[in-house]
């Protein structure tokens, strides 16, 4: 099967890494890719925004299934454009329609969602400049902290949670008149706190049965005991200790079937990952935010056990027969570090030389930013540049591997968040 893989991070690289395995595979190919998915496969440079292009490509390629990476073509229809067009319908996509997207796409829809179908999940209240005075008048009701959240897309920073509630309103006010996030922010929600430890829960699913894969926790503050500002992520850690039989059972009845329900209900089709954002408050689990793909730096983590054919499991997913697939995960712990430049996640300078890279052992280095030049140097090209990934017997064992190897990675600037795994 000859197979195109949208995206460029760390996420697609463990994928690329994962679906080069597979004895089903023909031809790979990553667009646009980084310096680490061409040892997977070959990079090409398509704008998926471009329809014709793409189209173009995978019909000259006989592409038979596109794997969608991160969220934006998802949340902008691209499995729909796929799906619209006579000579490309017959391509499997993994990845869900623009309907199913807006799981991610639209936190009021997402919540709307959740209260329908009895999803645990805070309280909270949509408001747009139409009902802004409402919305200052229920920040002054509601106690400390403040939770905010633009509706749309915003890369990751559209949440602010604020102890003050002058803050609360300055910030509110700035995401309704002043548009902070743009279209993004025409709508805010602000939600109920809650206080627990989160934990990132993953299914693979064909819109009938689903397969669960193994849970990650992911550190997203760029500073040690979850310091400072946020980041894309810094590390992560699979399995989750407190993520227990009894949790992960109250996970599923709870959270992941219900859901799958509200979705066949809907008549929502969805063929791809779900991601769910939990955080666990009293032993009970509460979603924090779907995705509707694999999480980064999660999946670093968590791909590496998966011990099934990745390829196979896609198959089935478009052929609607996962229900017949067992997931077989190695009992070990995994580790991944991520290794960013100097001054992210605000400014920081690319086209750094990267070293060290074959003195690695032991160790899978997933890049998340890279790229060549044509010296064949691999530079970074991004604030997350590489993820360091080691198996161990125990946490530890898999951290103290992790970051044994990174040291051993140099570039100028190079930053590392040293206390992952520091609160499981
Ligand atoms: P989100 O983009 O919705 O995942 O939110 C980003 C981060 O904000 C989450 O990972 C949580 O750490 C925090 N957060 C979001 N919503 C809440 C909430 N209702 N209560 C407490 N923390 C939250
Ligand atoms: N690790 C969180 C995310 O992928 O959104």
């Amino acid at each position: 099967m000859n197979v195109l893989l949208i995206g460029s991070g760390g996420r697609e690289h463990t994928l690329a890494w994962k679906l080069n395995q597979s004895p089903l595979l023909n031809k790979l190919f990553i667009s646009p890719g980084n310096a680490g998915t061409a040892s997977c496969g070959s990079n090409v440079a398509i704008d998926w925004q471009n329809f014709s292009e793409l189209k173009n490509f995978l019909l000259q390629e006989q592409i038979e299934m596109l794997i969608i990476g991160p969220e934006d073509p998802l949340v902008a229809g691209l499995h729909d454009a796929i799906l619209a067009d006579s000579e490309t319908k017959h391509i499997g996509v993994i990845g869900p329609k623009r309907e199913a997207a807006a799981l991610e796409g639209s936190k009021d829809f997402a919540k709307e969602f959740m209260f329908q179908y009895g999803i645990p999940t805070a309280n909270y209240k949509s408001f747009t400049l139409e009902t802004y005075e409402q919305g200052i008048k229920f920040l002054e009701d509601i106690k400390s902290p403040y939770v905010l959240k633009a509706d749309g897309l915003a890369a990751g920073k559209g949440v602010v949670i604020v102890d003050d509630l002058h803050e609360a309103i300055t910030e509110f006010t700035a995401m309704l008149k002043d548009e902070k996030f743009g279209a993004a922010s025409k709508t805010v929600l602000i939600e109920e706190f809650l206080s627990g430890i989160e934990c990132s829960v993953f299914v693979l699913t064909d819109g009938e049965s689903y397969v669960l894969l193994p849970e990650a926790k992911d550190y997203k503050r760029i500073g040690e005991g979850d310091s400072g500002l946020n980041t894309g992520g810094m590390g992560s850690i699979s399995p989750v200790s407190f993520v227990d039989e009894t949790f992960m059972n109250k996970v599923r009845s709870r959270i992941v079937e219900p859901t799958l329900h509200g979705l066949k209900n809907e008549q929502i089709p969805y063929s791809g990952f779900i991601f769910f954002g939990l955080i666990k408050v009293n032993g009970n689990p509460f979603v924090i935010e779907y995705n509707v793909r694999m999480g980064d730096p999660e999946t670093e983590s968590v791909i590496p056990r998966l011990d099934n054919d990745l390829l196979d499991l896609f198959i089935a997913t478009q052929n609607k027969t996962l229900q017949n697939k067992t997931i077989q995960i190695s009992k070990k712990t995994t580790a991944s570090v991520m290794l960013v430049s100097g001054g992210y996640p605000q400014n920081y300078e690319k086209g750094k030389v990267i070293q060290g890279l074959d003195q690695v052992k032991d160790c899978l280095v997933f890049h998340a930013g890279t790229t060549t030049n044509s010296e064949g140097n691999i530079l970074t090209n991004g604030g997350r540049v590489l993820a360091v990934t080691a198996f161990g017997e125990t946490k530890e064992q898999a951290l103290a591997r992790a970051y044994q190897e990174a040291e051993k990675i140099k570039f100028e600037g190079k930053y590392v968040r040293t206390d992952l795994g520091f609160d499981i």
